[in-house]
């Protein structure tokens, strides 16, 4: 039997050193190079092998089954990483069980080494130093350091042990990158499938187009498509073309009324080449609009047996009829409308089925902090209200929204110890909290979206150029970035934290006037503010919520 040096108490936590000191700094700085959690463990490896004169160094860590996975190597067989320990084998599965480190000096005629595990790798070291490493008083995992000319003894044991406490936080983050590398794969795969069926999402733009070919191709001076709205029992616009067509949009035709009544209601083409000899013709319309309506072919948009809207042409150019060709022409046309209608609900369907999936994974992810459960989807939801007072395209929209899902994915990388700490910071904590937007953006990166990655990666930026990680300011920081940062801040404020209870919505408001301009884009913030004007019932619902 190997003499075994007793776990010292007081060891693990013995005073730092000058070097000790110099080590942690070395390897805090691998441990955000952001080079990778593999490069990175193998060059906080690399110090601390060079630490005790070891040439080797590995890191195993505790799975849930109880087996040791390898996470790291250094200067030894990388072939090893991902490979497993059983329970409780080896020297490491000893340590692992014990909670006691072990030196062996010679491992081939030490009993607990795992000979036939070594022999598979085809790998025989010369003589071995494992430390548990535990945060708090649980253990996380097993680093080795191997091969030292001469052989270990208790001052490196003393050594190792001083770097074992900012060990242990890391490797609780690679423990979580590998609880939650699954979940990430699979949100990747969700949003790929979303995104492409987003591009053919945008039907309202595709109706107009439709809508204009048919005013081009019958010379017609107008056009315009109505949907039948069944709840409210009448019909309102969804595209038009034409001089008129923006103050079509707040217009509804009660059922039964006018002559896209009648084609709702009958399901069959008409044509009045003069409306004011027909009692059916709704005069309102064209007293709202003032456009004058002379002629009209009018007809029905199925779903399969169902009657779901109408399309409408109206006065031919230079005060002509239409023709029977016309009217065979726009039904082709109206045919084209139906089924890029269906198609559009179709894929509205499928993507609010990933939409959801989406959501289910992200609050898998954040579930583990009670506090910040439901933010991501309250981030969101303050985004796209915010986003429906601009201008934006379909597109730009569902890049805000995936920005927003997604805006802290970065944070699963961070260990709970920091990320539920209900106290202050230290600043190598509060380092490691910063890099959650650029941690998010990295992983989102493979999905190449650059409105949804910039979202991500700036949306700690402060307007003033005050924020990280880039301290760019104004209209530099993009866009999604500074509506998310607004929705971001105010659900900061508006709901509990571990150190104080969620602020009143009037202070919140307060606050948020005052950090405009500083912190936030002031024409975001009054956006947000008329919003708030406009659904205070609804958003003091969701702060709740
Ligand atoms: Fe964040
Ligand atoms: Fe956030």
């Amino acid at each position: 039997m190997q003499k075994n040096l007793e776990w010292e108490k007081g060891n693990m936590f013995s005073k730092r050193s000058v070097e000790t000191d110099v080590l942690i700094k070395k390897l805090l700085k691998c441990a955000v190079s952001g080079t990778g959690i593999h490069e990175e463990f193998k060059c906080m490896l690399k110090q601390i092998a060079a630490f005790v004169r070891a040439s080797v160094g590995s890191l195993l860590l505790l799975m849930d089954d109880g087996s040791l996975q390898f996470v790291a190597v250094y200067g030894g067989k990388e072939g090893i990483i991902g490979e497993r320990l059983p329970p409780g084998s080896g020297i490491a599965g000893v340590v692992a069980e014990s909670l006691r480190p072990i030196i062996s000096n010679n491992p081939s005629e030490d009993e607990r080494w795992a000979k036939e595990f070594a022999v598979s790798i085809g790998y025989i070291p010369e003589n071995i130093l494992a430390v548990p490493v535990m945060t708090g008083n649980k253990i996380v995992g097993v680093l080795e350091v191997l091969n030292k000319h001469g052989g270990f003894n208790k001052e490196d044991l003393k050594l190792i042990s001083s770097v074992i406490p900012i060990l242990s936080s890391v490797v609780e983050k690679v423990r979580l990158y590998y609880v939650n590398q699954k979940e990430i794969e699979r949100l990747r795969a969700l949003i790929d499938i979303s995104l492409k069926l987003g591009g053919m999402l945008d039907l309202q733009t595709l109706l107009e187009g439709i809508m204009e070919t048919a005013k081009e191709a019958l010379d017609a001076e107008a056009s315009s498509i109505f949907m039948i709205d069944k709840e409210r029992n009448d019909l309102y616009f969804v595209a038009a073309t034409g001089e008129k067509k923006e103050s079509l949009k707040e217009i509804r035709v009660p059922w039964g009324k006018g002559i896209v009544g009648w084609v709702a209601e009958h399901g069959r083409t008409l044509y009045v080449p003069d409306v004011s000899k027909d009692e059916r013709f709704y005069s309102k319309v064209d007293e709202k609009t003032k456009f004058i309506t002379k002629s009209i072919i009018a007809v029905p948009l199925w779903k399969k047996s169902e009657i779901i809207g109408v399309a409408e042409v109206l006065n031919k150019k230079g005060g002509g009829t239409f023709t029977v060709e016309d009217i065979t022409v726009f039904e082709a046309i109206a045919k084209h409308a139906s089924i890029a209608i269906e198609n559009a609900s179709l894929y509205k369907e499928l993507e609010d089925l990933f939409r959801n999936a989406i959501m289910l994974v992200v609050n898998a992810i954040e579930a583990k902090d009670p506090y910040t459960k439901g933010h991501t989807a309250r981030v969101t939801k303050y985004s796209m209200l915010i986003a429906r007072t601009f201008k934006m395209s379909a597109e730009q929209r569902r890049a805000l929204e995936l920005a927003a899902l997604l805006h802290d994915v970065g944070k699963i990388g961070i260990p709970d110890s920091v990320l539920l700490k209900p106290g202050k910071l230290t600043e190598e904590e509060y380092a490691l909290i910063k890099e959650h937007p650029s941690r998010g953006a990295k992983i989102m990166e493979p999905l190449k979206i650059p409105e949804v990655i910039e979202g991500i990666l700036h949306h700690h930026e402060k307007y003033d150029g005050s924020g990280y990680p880039d301290g760019i300011k104004n209209g530099d920081i993009p866009f999604n970035a500074r509506i998310i940062a607004v929705a971001d801040a105010f659900d900061a404020m508006t709901t509990d934290r571990p150190y104080r209870k969620g602020l009143p919505l009037e202070e919140a408001i307060r606050r948020l006037k005052k950090d405009s301009g500083t912190h936030f884009d002031p024409e975001i913030v009054q956006a947000f503010l008329d919003v708030l004007e406009v659904r205070r019932e609804e958003i003091i619902k969701t702060i709740s919520s």
